[in-house]
Formats: C-alpha cells, sequence, structure tokens
C-alpha cells in the first residue's frame, strides 16, 4: 500500500511510503499534486486521508512543533518478558502484563487510519505477547509498516512464523562481544546469534537491526560488533548510550563519558569505512554523512520525541493507555512520584477510547519538555552544530538528576532551569572546545 504525507517543511514535506517494504523517501510537490485525485478539495485542518488512485494521502494541519500524527509509534505491547536485564529502563520480567488484545486491534485500526508509518512492536519481550502475531499482523493488514525490537530469545515455532513475514524490520539487541553480551544477557549471546542467522538464511527480504546499549564494558569494541553486523548480513547497527532510568542503581557506573562516546562514534566511522557496515547512534554533527539518517524520523530541531514519534504503554495497574514521548523518561515508572513524572508522561486514556490518543497528541501543552525549543540548553540557540541541523541540541533526560528535583516544588519550573543550564552530556561543541570546565566528561546524571 502506498501512503503518501504532507507536513510541515521542518518535518520532511512530502514523503512517500510503501508500507510493505517500509521503503519510504522524498517526493515533490509535483508528484505529491499528481497524486491528488481530480476533484478533491485540500484541507488545512486536522487530519484529511484522501484515497487516490494508488496511494492514500494524508493531508490537512502541518503544524510546526509536532507532525500532524505521529509517524512511528513505540508500542509497548507487554512488560513480560523472559530475561530481566539490570539496565532495562522498564524494568520487564516474568509475569508481568500484556495489553489486552482487543484493544491493541483496535489501536491498530485507529492508528493506521490516521497516517502512523510505522509501529515498532516493544515491551518488554514482545513476541511473548500471546497474541504477538494477530496485532502485528493488524498493523500490516491496514497499511502500517511493523518494526519489532526483540531479545532474539524465542521458541522455534515463533522464529519460523516471524520467518514467514517480508520485509519485517527485526531489530534485536547484541550488547558486544560474546562476553559482554552474556554480563548483561547471560548465556544468550548463541542463541541470539544463531536466531538471527537463521531468520536471515529462511528469507532474505527480512532486514535485521542489531541495537547496542552502549556501556563501559562494551565502549571499545566497535570493530568486534560491526564484524558481527557484517557476519549475520544485518542491514546497520544502533549504538545508544545506556541512559540513567534503570533497573539496578548500580548500572549507572556503567554509563560512558560524554568524551568516551565521541570516540566511538569515530571506530564506528572507522568501521563503517573499513568493513561496510552501516550505522546509527543518537548523535550526528561533524560525522553527519557517516551516520545512517532514521528514515522515518527529520530530527531537524529537536530528537523525535514527542514531535515526530510518541510511545503507547499500556499500565495494567489503571488499565488504561499511556501517551509518553521518552521511553528512557520517568513516564515509564509508576514508582517515581507523579508531580515528577507528570512533566514527561503526556496523557492516559481508556482502552476503548482511542481517540483519546488524537486529542493527547494534538496538546502541545502536554508535551512541553519536547516540543518547547525554548527548553534547549542557552549554549544550543547560537550553536551552528544546531543552526545547520547537524545536532538536535540538548537532550532532556541523559544529564537530569532526578533525585535533586524537589516533588512539592513547581516541577516544570525546575526542570526548566536545569535543563537549560546543566552541561550538555551530547554536547560535541563542548567535547571539542579546550574549555573544559563544564563537566562534560561526567557520566550523566
Ligand atoms: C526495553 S528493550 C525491549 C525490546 C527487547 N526486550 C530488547 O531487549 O531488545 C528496547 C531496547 O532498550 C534498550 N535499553 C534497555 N534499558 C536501557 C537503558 N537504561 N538505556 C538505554 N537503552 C536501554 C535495550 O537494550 C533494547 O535494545
Ligand atoms: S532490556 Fe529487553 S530483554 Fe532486557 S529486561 Fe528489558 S525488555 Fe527484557
Ligand atoms: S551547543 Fe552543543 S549540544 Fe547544543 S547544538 Fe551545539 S553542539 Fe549540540
Amino acid at each position: 500500500m502506498l501512503r503518501i504525507h504532507r507536513e510541515h517543511p521542518d518535518h520532511g514535506q512530502y514523503t512517500q511510503v510503501d508500507s510493505a517494504s517500509g521503503r519510504l523517501g522524498d517526493i515533490t510537490e509535483s508528484d505529491y499534486l499528481a497524486a491528488l485525485p481530480k476533484d478533491c478539495t485540500e484541507s488545512t485542518k486536522g487530519i484529511q486521508a484522501i484515497t487516490g488512485d494508488e496511494a492514500t494521502i494524508f493531508t490537512g494541519e502541518t503544524p510546526a512543533t509536532h507532525t500532524r500524527f505521529p509517524r512511528r509509534i513505540y508500542f509497548q505491547i507487554t512488560r513480560n518478558c523472559n530475561l530481566a536485564c539490570d539496565y532495562c529502563f522498564i524494568k520487564a520480567g516474568a509475569g508481568l502484563a500484556h495489553v489486552p488484545v482487543s484493544a491493541a486491534m483496535e489501536m491498530a485500526r485507529f492508528l493506521a487510519r490516521h497516517g502512523l508509518i510505522e509501529v515498532r512492536l516493544t515491551g518488554g519481550e514482545p513476541t511473548t505477547h500471546p497474541h504477538f502475531f494477530d496485532i502485528l499482523h493488524q498493523f500490516r493488514d491496514e497499511g502500517v509498516y511493523v518494526s519489532v525490537a526483540t531479545n532474539g530469545l524465542m521458541s522455534r515455532r515463533t522464529l519460523e512464523r516471524i520467518a514467514e513475514i517480508d520485509h519485517l524490520w527485526v531489530i534485536c539487541s547484541i550488547d558486544g562481544d560474546r562476553d559482554t553480551h552474556n554480563r548483561y544477557r547471560p548465556g544468550t549471546f548463541d542463541k541470539v546469534v544463531a536466531n538471527l542467522r537463521y531468520l536471515k538464511q529462511s528469507n532474505s527480504s527480512i532486514r535485521i537491526r542489531l541495537t547496542t546499549v552502549l556501556t563501559r564494558h562494551n565502549k571499545g569494541q566497535m570493530f568486534e560488533l560491526a564484524g558481527i553486523c557484517k557476519s549475520l548480513d544485518a542491514e546497520s547497527i544502533t549504538v545508544i548510550p545506556l541512559r540513567p532510568q534503570v533497573r539496578s542503581a548500580g548500572m549507572v557506573g556503567d554509563m560512558v563519558t560524554a568524551a568516551e562516546f565521541k570516540t566511538v562514534i569515530e571506530d564506528l566511522v572507522a568501521a563503517k569505512h573499513r568493513l561496510g557496515i552501516q550505522f546509527t547512534t543518537t548523535i550526528e554533527t561533524e560525522h553527519a554523512g557517516d551516520v545512517l539518517p532514521d528514515p522515518v524520523f527529520r530530527k531537524r530541531w529537536a530528537c523525535a520525541a514527542g514531535r515526530e514519534g510518541a510511545n503507547l504503554d499500556y499500565d495494567a495497574a489503571t488499565g488504561r493507555f499511556l501517551v509518553y514521548g521518552c521511553a528512557y523518561s520517568p513516564a515509564v515508572d509508576s514508582t517515581v512520584p507523579d508531580k515528577i513524572r507528570a512533566p514527561f508522561l503526556a496523557g492516559e486514556f481508556a482502552l476503548d477510547n482511542p481517540v483519546g490518543f488524537l486529542d493527547i497528541w494534538r496538546d502541545d501543552a502536554a508535551w512541553t519538555i519536547f516540543r518547547d525549543l525554548s527548553l534547549k540548553w542557552d549554549a544550543c540557540h547560537d550553536c551552528n552544530w544546531y543552526l545547520s541541523h547537524r545536532c538536535v541540541g540538548s537532550c532532556p533526560i541523559q544529564n537530569l538528576d532526578y533525585s535533586k528535583i524537589n516533588a512539592e516544588d513547581n516541577v516544570l519550573a525546575q526542570l526548566r532551569h536545569r535543563i537549560s543550564r546543566t552541561s550538555e552530556w551530547y554536547c560535541y561543541r563542548a567535547i571539542m572546545s579546550a574549555d573544559r570546565s563544564n563537566p562534560v566528561g561526567s557520566r550523566g546524571g
């Protein structure tokens, strides 16, 4: 199914996606106009889905603060998991709840009809949801491209059924060489690698991406990881720095420093040139030409959280859906005091009221931390890396110490102050400058 989107220029003005293969590309304004049926009148309000001869065209309002509808949703279909990694931000584990299947199916229909491009089924371990395949196929049948974030541990039957799905994007965690991976995910490396090899050999159209959580134990293993990526014929590797929202507090000590992260990116660039692998990571700056761009998100003025993408989660305690921008924030954690959690949580809605999702998405006030660009670190506003879109500017998550926030005081005001004044962990300009008065080398938090 072809789907064409018209958006604000900051979010890629005209794009076309083939929902079966996930192939997505920019198109010109005249291609766009040619796809519109002759007699149709375009609205500049709300969301309009127009059925053309060869594509469905999504148009309507084009706000600058966010895409008309999220382009990718991270859907936590379960908090259940067959592992219990110490660093897990969502604190998934055995026996935790799955989203009710009927609500997931209804959301699939609703999200597809409003123009969602990609759903990433995640969790927890999404493949443990008893209706994993029903949910996956519902999205595909409705015209949404599906990617699956998995730890790669699944039964033979599940593996065989996944292998039957053409063009599925399988995004699988590998945390370094065999020893380092097994340190975080005990005894699983060989099994995961064998499963990925089976998938690719059974169906060459399946796309495989490896995801590595970057820590002080694997920061020197970029060439080994690139070798694994190549040997599995994986499409790319993503390296994501460990975030401080963890299950076991001791894991925060495994976070890398900003300067170490810079070296890792340089190693990835070298590995790319030596082995021909593709990689993505959370910043580009001077290596923009070497980092594989996200096909769905544009990230011109900020990361995509709450602007181009959202998380959809299920709170088993209340039986409601949760919506938030960043899964690495306190939004995911019901044990964090409500007043600290609230600014990161965009909203919640009843399982039988999908339109509640749209109301939340359209409400800029619910997404202040992600949509109000005045909250960027002070130094970003006149930085050339920022103005030339090679750095998305400061991150509201990586360098915030929640324990220093007083829940009894005005939390948003405290966050505003901290986000705009704390030294920025991701800041390449600061890392490269001789002035190290800001503690850019510190390990987060
Ligand atoms: C929560 S998992 C869900 C999918 C699947 N269970 C897996 O492990 O790949 C999604 C991704 O988040 C990563 N992750 C978990 N905790 C993290 C943290 N504190 N910081 C950064 N990434 C983290 C995992 O390694 C995984 O790649
Ligand atoms: S990181 Fe993934 S595999 Fe590990 S506990 Fe969390 S959800 Fe499970
Ligand atoms: S000041 Fe640093 S973090 Fe901000 S945009 Fe420039 S390079 Fe990026």
